[in-house]
């Protein structure tokens, strides 16, 4: 595994998110009571930018449909809803963030 820099500490404060562009994936990287925390930005239903949903202690809201996702694992945690009817996405991919020093890395295979 790989591990690059992809932002530093001061950028993002405690209950905050950046959206991450790299090569060939778009991140979101979160911190949450001052751990770092990046899953792909991407929802997995129909590709939501979670970068747009509301960050709510360790839970990222799909802004489409309202999926729920824990930034700590991608794991879906709750379905959202298309008008009156439920959708249940997929977990989506977390990823290995380490901290050297003010700079943030994430792993990548
Ligand atoms: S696109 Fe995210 S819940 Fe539908």
């Amino acid at each position: 595994m790989q591990y690059i820099k992809i932002a530093q500490t001061d950028e993002i404060k405690d209950g905050e998110k950046k959206k991450i562009t790299l090569d060939n994936k778009v991140l979101l990287l979160a911190n949450v009571k001052g751990t770092y925390y990046a899953i792909d930005n991407k929802c997995p239903h129909m590709g939501g930018s979670l970068f747009d949903g509301n960050l709510d202690g360790y839970n990222i809201v799909c802004p489409k449909h309202g999926s729920v996702f824990d930034v700590r694992t991608g794991k879906a945690v709750k379905g959202g809803k298309i008008i009156f009817i439920k959708v249940q996405a997929n977990d989506t991919q977390a990823y290995p963030v380490k901290i050297e020093g003010t700079d943030i890395l994430v792993g990548l295979e």
